[in-house]
């Protein structure tokens, strides 16, 4: 069993990434981060993108609405950012508090600066396999972690657990194209699927994206799988100075020795996810720069 190492992976994209920045002339590449309230985990994942962001040179503007705001403020704010030629990317931390509409809030993101990838247009490029559009950060990660693993997913059965936009979704669309390390057969599993475990048991490769702390256990593995946990749950423990520890959607005690390699939780696809969003927004400034 190997252990697929996240954050060795996603250092030396950003090793590249700083690496094309420093050799740029002119304005460096900006991204705009927007965190609407102070969720726990929002305010640590926006604070990871800032720091990438610095180590690679790329300008972050930080943006905190109160989460008062509302849905036509919000719109504002984004028009804004739209508007503004300095800025080349701009991500809406999701989860978006109760009552603001998150996707009427990735629609209006303009195109070429969704360097999150869930605006209509960009997810009808990865449709389409149009290369010029902006593909989800966790799954660009996980197909970016597999490649660089070695494991082609061509021919091979890929089992995605979980149908979120975010993750789900496009994974499945990603793992199916007609691409040197894609063309898996791709089966989407979710809460209202029959028989779960018997359909995960045949995966060469399970993606787990569930929000569900150790859903997958030893049983719904076939030996020999390649695991990516998608997962990061916080589960209370007392030991623990924070007060809780991190954990996949995936028993890793029981279920590693299964595999043939897996991602552990964290240092896995978080690291990733983190790294294809300064990849997108270095992508976004390249083009928008030539545009
Ligand atoms: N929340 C969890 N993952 C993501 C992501 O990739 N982008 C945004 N904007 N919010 C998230």
């Amino acid at each position: 069993m190997e252990i697929i190492d996240g954050n060795q992976v996603a250092a030396s994209i950003i090793a590249e990434l700083k690496a094309e920045v420093a050799s740029s002339t002119g304005r460096k590449p900006c991204i705009a981060l927007v965190r609407v309230g102070d969720d726990p985990a929002s305010v640590s994942y926006v604070k990871k993108k800032q720091a990438s962001a610095a180590e690679i040179g790329i300008e972050s503007r930080l943006i905190l609405p109160p989460v008062t705001i509302t849905q036509a403020e919000l719109n504002q704010l984004i028009d804004d950012l739209n508007a503004d030629a300095t800025v080349d990317g701009i991500l809406v931390q999701s989860p978006l508090p109760k009552g603001l509409d998150e996707v009427a809030v990735f629609r209006r993101i303009a195109a070429h600066k969704d360097v999150d990838g869930f605006h209509t247009l960009n997810l009808g490029k990865l449709a389409q396999e149009d290369e010029t559009g902006f593909v989800a950060c966790t799954p660009a990660g996980i197909m970016e972690l597999l490649q660089r693993a070695g494991v082609s997913l061509s021919g091979k059965h890929v089992v995605v657990l979980g149908r979120s936009l975010i993750v789900g979704k496009p994974a499945a669309l990603l793992a199916v194209q007609r691409k040197k390390w894609a063309n898996a057969t791709v089966t989407i599993c979710h809460s209202q699927t029959a028989n779960l475990p018997a359909l995960t048991r045949q995966a060469d490769v399970l993606i787990a994206a569930i929000g569900k702390a150790e859903f997958v256990t030893a049983d719904m593995v076939k030996p020999g799988a390649v695991v990516i946990d998608v997962g990061v749950n916080r589960v209370p423990d007392a030991t623990k100075k924070a007060g809780y520890r991190l954990t996949g959607d995936v028993h890793f005690p029981t279920v590693s020795p299964l595999c043939t390699k897996i991602t552990p939780v964290p240092g896995g696809v978080g690291p990733m996810t983190v790294a294809m969003l300064m990849k997108n927004t270095v992508k976004a400034w390249r083009q928008n720069r030539a545009a």
